[in-house]
Order: C-alpha cells, then structure tokens, then sequence
C-alpha cells in the first residue's frame, strides 16, 4: 500500500496527517516506512526532520522505517536547495520502489504543495505522476483554505491522479469564526472528493497517534490501492 501526502502549502500539517495515518497502520500491525524524497530545512544532513518526528511520536519504535533520498539545510523549495542539480527522480523513484519491497505501507511525505518544483525540469506534481501514486491533500483550516483546497485538487485532477480525499488538520472543535464553523458545509457543497477528517489541534490529535485514527479512516480497505 502507498499514498503520497501532498498538501495546499508548506506548515498546513502533512507532518502531522503523515504521523496519524502512520500511527493508523503501526497500530494495526502493519510495517510502516515514512519516506520524504527531499527534505529541505534539515537541523541534521543526517537525519530527515519530517519522518524522524514522526518516529518519535510513535515512540522511536525500531520496526517504522524511515528515509529521505536527499536532504539539504536551506528551509526552501528542494530544486533551490539543490544548487549542484544532484536531484535524480529516477533515484527517487528507485528508492521508492525498494522501500515498496521492505515494508507493507510506504507513506510518502512531499515537500510543499503540488507545484514546488524540485528539480530544474519536474515539479512535486511530475513526480506524483510519474510515481502513480494515489495522494492525500492536506489543507489548513483558516480563511483562504477554500481557494486553495480547490485549487489543489483542480491540479492534481488535471493530471488524472487519484485522490483519497482532504484533510483538515488543527481543526478547533468548536472553532469560533465564521469562516471554520462554515468550512465543512463550504467543502460539501464545492470539493469533488472526501473529507477524510478534521483534525483537531495538539494535544487532543496526539490521542490518534497512540490510538490510531477513527476506525473509518484507518480502514485499510479505505484506501482503495490495498
Ligand atoms: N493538528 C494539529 N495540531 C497542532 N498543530 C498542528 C496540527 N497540524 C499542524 N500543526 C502545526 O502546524 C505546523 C506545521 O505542521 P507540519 O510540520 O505538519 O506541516 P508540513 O505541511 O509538514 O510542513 P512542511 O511543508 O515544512 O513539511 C507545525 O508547527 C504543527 O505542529
Ligand atoms: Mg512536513
């Protein structure tokens, strides 16, 4: 099984929606492998921040698998990053397709959203592509999210690549502007695919990263490429 968690823009939650899906299959005994084919603003060239934040909200257990094909210090866009052009989609792809081999669920992690190139030629979405692979969009909650949630998904619908559904994560409960008391019923009305959540903020999402998520998320049949 793999999914490509893609987002509407950097910092709306993919870390976190990646840590809950794998929480999700961790804990009905699936072997997980996080991977994040570049990662850009890197503390440590060593170790990939996305997947090895996710390790630790599961505890460090040993058996998730975690990698990053390439990983820079610069918080910027990978092609950007990548100022000696070392980026090679086919290692990319290679990689994939191994970790494929060495674990039941490769959750992929992109960088940004579906138009952040990351090499000279291809963007995240080129690379979706040329993966096949079915994506997860995450989006934020707050003002804006509607224009670029829709856009997302024109996007990536123009390029014929299956979508799972949405999630909004750091969802307020009980959200107190007009704007997220009225998303749900916005999205309803104009999104052509699934909600599979709103998540809510820290703590109280942490619950799903011991638990696992709402049974009808984490239903493996749920995602049909099982
Ligand atoms: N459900 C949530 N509860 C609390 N904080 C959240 C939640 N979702 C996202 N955030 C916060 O928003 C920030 C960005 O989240 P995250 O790192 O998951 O984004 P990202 O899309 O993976 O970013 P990047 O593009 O850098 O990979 C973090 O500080 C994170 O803690
Ligand atoms: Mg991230």
């Amino acid at each position: 099984m793999h999914v490509f968690i893609t987002g509407t823009d950097t910092d709306v939650g993919k870390t976190v929606i990646t840590g809950l899906l794998a929480a999700a299959y961790y804990h009905a005994g699936k072997r997980v492998c996080i991977y994040k084919p570049v990662q850009t603003g890197a503390q440590d060239l060593s170790l990939p921040d996305d997947p090895e934040q996710i390790r630790s909200w599961l505890g460090n257990p040993p058996e998730v698998g975690f990698f990053a094909s390439y990983v820079f210090r610069p918080p910027v866009a990978p092609w950007v990053a990548d100022v000696d052009g070392s980026i090679n989609l086919d290692t990319i792809e290679a990689d994939w397709r191994r970790l494929q081999g060495e674990y039941d669920v490769v959750l992929t992690e992109g960088a940004g959203g579906v138009h952040v190139p990351i090499t000279r030629e291809a963007t995240t979405m080129d690379l979706i592509q040329r993966l096949n692979c079915p994506v997860v969009v995450v989006a934020r909650p707050n003002l804006g999210t509607i224009n670029h949630t829709l856009l997302t998904v024109e996007a990536l619908q123009s390029r014929h690549i299956p979508i799972e559904g949405v999630f909004i994560s750091n969802y307020a409960p009980e959200p107190a502007n007009l704007a997220e008391q009225t998303l749900s019923s916005v999205f309803k009305q104009f999104l052509n695919v699934p909600v599979l959540g709103y998540i809510p903020p820290m703590p109280l999402a942490a619950n799903y990263l011991k638990d696992g998520l709402p049974s009808a998320i984490a239903d493996m049949s749920y995602f049909k490429v099982m």
